[in-house]
């Protein structure tokens, strides 16, 4: 029976993992305004002289991004990669289905790898597995990472990229379970295509990386039959599924809401199961990893409303205004991710710029934060070395959605070279402080270096261009150490970064 506070043991001798570092990824679809007027405004006072606006790269940076997927999610069922390549006044102008737009091609592969080595991220490429297959897949890898001396190597020295671009991570399509995906296919015939452009990609690079296709979400009518059946054809030739969620507030029920990472958690525990399952059956010792590769909050049902454009250039879509609540969930979804470090280990946020983004910009205006970005910012910056062991005894209240839930989410990642060690908790309450309790039995630190805070008096609370800096972190007060416990109060519905040192 709980008293009214939460508690729980840290104990750095109980790991769950390495976190890898490319669990602080994100994404950048050719979709709406996230590359144009986004991250690429040739015309924008800050613009670099590849067209890159400087303001947004310092935001990009300063979230920590570490992987960006590119180029979709929908939109890469239908590209073609050749058509952002080359001299841009060459480059064709076609129409983008999945998202009724008109594509300038204006910016693509090269300048996306520009993009990336100036934020200091790693490359994650989608291929088109829905129009196309084998071939173009094995194209695009000799355009990009051969050194030269064939026809397509020497296609990328001449359009003025003399190194290979050394892309090892790619995804084989994109949520091809979904029927709103141009191409479409069942698992029996996706897991072969994506069998064999495994296999002759390998032929190529035995080293690169590769992502299969798993559900674009958890309430797919074929949820784990897909990945089982795509993994039996798959298994040894790919090293992650992918995982896709989003997550919004329905009907006003904002506490099932705030307990969207029990979702997230048992998605990723079936997947696991399902994975090992084919690991078993199939009697292989290698563990399939997970890759979450899009998730976030976004409003569906605001998208479903409004509508597709009619062929626009780069039109205003899925540009989502996030609230502090919705900061404190995607706080919840980024705890949810650390305590499965062992399995997950690439993830992306859906997406990065002006779609349902951390990152908004206006066209020759200003960028800014949103709520958003302050929580993936310190996850990224602090939850590096290994995730710990975190077993919550905390009070509980009833959703609608979940069941009984605990108020308490929470995990924590030690820095072995330092042995400081982070807690993120978010307290589930809209209304009442949580005490929280942690016995720190076995680790060696000595105070709180630091608890930020992001929560608001104001549930409905967002940064807008006119007041872009409404909601920010703040410190946490009365937080101490004494004799091996911390103690602190969480305030209502809030997102806590604790720092021990
Ligand atoms: O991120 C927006 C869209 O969501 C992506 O294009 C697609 O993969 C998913 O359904």
């Amino acid at each position: 029976m709980s008293d009214g506070t939460a508690r729980f043991t840290l104990d750095p001798a109980f790991t769950i993992g390495d976190v890898s570092p490319r669990l602080f990824g994100s994404f950048v679809e050719h979709l709406g305004r996230c590359v144009y007027t986004g991250v690429f405004e040739p015309d924008h006072p800050t613009a670099d002289a590849a067209g890159l606006r400087r303001d947004v790269l310092a935001l990009v940076r300063e979230l920590g991004v570490t992987v960006v997927r590119y180029p979709g999610g929908n939109f890469v069922s239908g590209h073609r990669w050749e058509d952002g390549t080359g001299p841009v006044e060459r480059r064709p102008r076609r129409l983008d289905l999945a998202w009724r737009s008109t594509e300038t091609n204006r910016f693509g592969l090269s300048e996306y790898i520009d993009f990336l080595r100036k934020v200091d991220a790693e490359p994650m490429m989608a291929l088109n597995l829905g129009t196309r297959g084998v071939a173009e897949a094995l194209e695009l890898q000799e355009y990009a990472n051969h050194p030269g001396g064939t026809e397509l190597s020497q296609r990328r020295v001449s359009h003025g990229d003399k190194e290979p671009y050394g892309i090892r991570l790619w995804c084989l399509g994109n949520e091809m379970d979904g029927p709103w995906q141009t191409g479409h296919k069942t698992a029996e015939e996706y897991g072969r295509v994506a069998a064999e452009t495994a296999r002759a990609m390998r032929q190529f690079d035995p080293g690169v990386e590769l992502v299969a296709c798993g559900s674009s979400s958890q309430s797919m009518p074929t949820f784990a039959a897909w990945e089982a059946t795509v993994l039996e054809e798959a298994y040894d030739l790919v090293d992650f599924v992918s995982l896709h969620a989003y997550y919004e507030e329905v009907d006003g029920d904002r506490d099932s809401f705030l307990a969207s990472a029990v979702d997230m958690e048992s998605f990723i525990d079936n997947v696991v199961a399902t994975c090992d399952h084919v690991g078993a059956r199939l009697k292989s010792k290698k563990r399939i990893q997970l890759s979450f590769d899009e998730w976030n909050v976004w409003y569906q049902a605001r998208f479903r409303d409004a509508g597709l454009p009619e062929w626009d250039e780069a039109p205003r879509l899925l540009e989502d205004n996030y609230s502090v609540t919705d900061a404190v969930v995607l706080g919840s979804l980024l705890i949810a991710l650390l305590r499965h470090a062992d399995r997950v280990t690439v993830a992306c946020l859906a997406q990065l710029v002006n779609v349902i983004a951390p990152i908004m910009t206006e066209p020759g205006g200003p960028a800014w934060k949103q709520t958003t970005f302050f929580p993936f910012a310190q996850a990224s910056r602090y939850g590096r070395g290994r995730a710990l062991r975190v077993d919550v005894d905390s009070p509980v209240h009833e959703t609608a959605r979940y069941g009984e839930v605990p108020l308490l989410h929470a995990t924590a990642t030690m820095d072995d070279a330092t042995g400081a060690i982070t807690l993120f908790a978010v307290n589930r309450s809209l209304s009442e402080p949580l005490p929280l309790e942690v016995d720190l039995r076995g680790a060696a630190v000595g105070k709180v270096i630091g608890h930020g805070v992001l929560a608001d008096a104001d549930p409905e609370a967002r940064n807008t261009l006119d007041a872009p800096d409404r909601v920010t972190p703040r410190t946490g007060q009365g937080t101490t150490l004494a004799d091996g416990t911390l103690r602190a109060t969480l305030e209502p519905m809030s997102w806590n970064v604790i720092r021990l040192g």
